[in-house]
């Protein structure tokens, strides 16, 4: 099983270009299934979860295609399979997302319920719930959501019971080919719901709202194709401005937006660094310094997202003062403690809030990655441990970070990945 092994102490110091968003890339992908004519999605990142969406779209029938430059052209299909299998949902939880668009076109859909998780329950009550708030008849039986709508769906009215990323997304998705008019309420304001949303847009959807709390969708009668560009992904860049924060180096993010990483570079600069964003790029720049303990809590954007507290949490582990973190979006999201607590943190947990005091230094040891998030953490942490961490089960990492070794690698780490 592939490792990574890192050799601490470097500093890092360079520039990193930024993919596109795997929490984008996702939705999007599911969202090609609307489209009666040829489109194609540029900006595509090299990552696993992507993989495992073409293999999806592939078994229902779809055709598609990537060119060299990880562009995907998807061929339009008069006729799909409308079931999803297990097989296929359990490796990757987005993969409920194609439930929304089959019933939407087809007035069909079967998509296995994905199951556990390692970062919580997660279930898809209110995508089912949305669904049957335009019309559709929706049963969970034998492990799968069975939805269908003979006639078509049609608007409605749905606010969701907790905010919701691909809960959004699948019935908005779905509501943009529904007779009429559809309002969303208590809807998610992610970054990556306004790129979906832009991407409908293009295809010919009616769609306002979308990065607020209420979405109204005008339904039309069909989507067509055409050429679309995947937002940068906030959270990889997040990463690797940690990453530089905790060595007390220089990192300069290309490719990428300030604008959709406000609360993250509001708390890196409370950890002292000097951040400097403009068109394209953020450069972070802690002139040697060693990190300050930040605090935070995690919640629905624009407040501090889930997917960057494991990073912040080994930062905290080796800065100044006392960290408190607050997890209030998944139940187990810890997991990357334990770990860290291997390379010799002072760690406290109680309930979903752990309590880090920064130690002066870690020592290198073999940890195991757990979730994709988790492994990311776990990285960072083996950049300032002194002597050598090697990273196990390191498969969570290619499901969401392209190359991050090589990425890591040019900005100065020793890094390498062994078979
Ligand atoms: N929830 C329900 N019922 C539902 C849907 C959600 O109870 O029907 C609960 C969840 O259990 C959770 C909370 O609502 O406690 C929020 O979950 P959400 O549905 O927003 O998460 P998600 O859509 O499954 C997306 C990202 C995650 C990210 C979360 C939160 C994608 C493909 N995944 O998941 O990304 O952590 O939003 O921002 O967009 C990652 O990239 O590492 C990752 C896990």
């Amino acid at each position: 099983m592939a490792k990574i092994i890192i050799t601490g102490g470097n500093v890092l110091d360079g520039e990193v270009q930024i993919s596109g968003a795997k929490n984008a890339v996702l939705p999007i992908l599911c969202a090609t299934l609307l489209a009666e004519t040829t489109i194609s999605i540029g900006n595509v990142p090299h990552l696993h979860d992507v993989t495992t969406t073409m293999e999806l779209l592939g078994a229902l029938g779809v055709r598609l295609s990537v060119d060299d430059k990880l562009g995907i052209t998807v061929e339009p299909t008069a006729m799909v399979e409308t079931i999803a299998p297990y097989e296929l949902v359990k490796t990757m939880r987005a993969s409920i997302l194609v439930l929304g668009p089959l019933l939407a076109r087809h007035g069909h859909a079967e998509v296995s319920l994905p199951g556990g998780c390692a970062i919580g329950s997660r279930p898809v009550d209110q995508h089912i719930r949305g669904l049957i708030a335009l019309g559709a008849d929706v049963v969970v039986e034998n492990g799968f959501v069975k939805a269908r709508a003979d006639k078509g769906l049609r608007g409605g009215h749905y606010s969701f019971d907790m905010v919701t990323v691909t809960g959004t997304e699948n019935v908005l998705m779905a509501a943009a080919l529904a007779k009429g008019t559809t309002v969303l309420e208590n809807c998610a304001e992610e970054p990556e719901i306004v790129d979906l949303a832009n991407c409908l847009a293009m295809m010919g959807a009616r769609i306002e709202g979308a990065g607020k709390n209420r979405i109204v969708v005008e339904g039309v009668d069909s989507l067509h194709g055409g050429h679309y560009d995947v937002m940068p992904d906030r959270i990889e860049t997040g990463t690797f401005l940690v990453a530089g924060a905790m060595t007390g180096g220089r990192v300069l993010a290309r490719r990428t937006r300030a604008d959709i990483l406000e609360s993250v570079l509001h708390k890196l600069e409370e950890a002292g660094a000097h951040v400097n964003t403009g068109d394209g790029f953020i450069e972070l720049d802690m002139r040697g310094k060693r990190p300050k303990s930040v605090s935070l809590t995690t919640a629905p954007y624009p407040a501090f997202p889930t997917d960057m507290q494991a990073q912040f949490a080994a930062m905290n582990c080796i800065a100044d003062g006392v960290g408190v973190i607050r997890e209030t979006i998944f139940e187990n999201r810890f997991m990357h403690m334990n770990e860290l607590q291997r390379l010799g943190s002072d760690i406290q947990i109680e309930g979903n809030t752990a309590i880090i005091r920064g130690v002066e230094r870690l020592t290198g040891a073999p940890i195991m990655a757990t979730d994709l998030r988790a492994s990311a953490s776990l990285v960072l942490a083996g950049l300032v441990a002194q002597g050598e961490t090697t990273v196990d089960r390191i498969y969570h990492i290619d499901r969401g970070y392209e190359n991050i070794e090589e990425k890591l690698g040019g900005l100065g780490a020793k890094i390498r990945r062994v078979a």
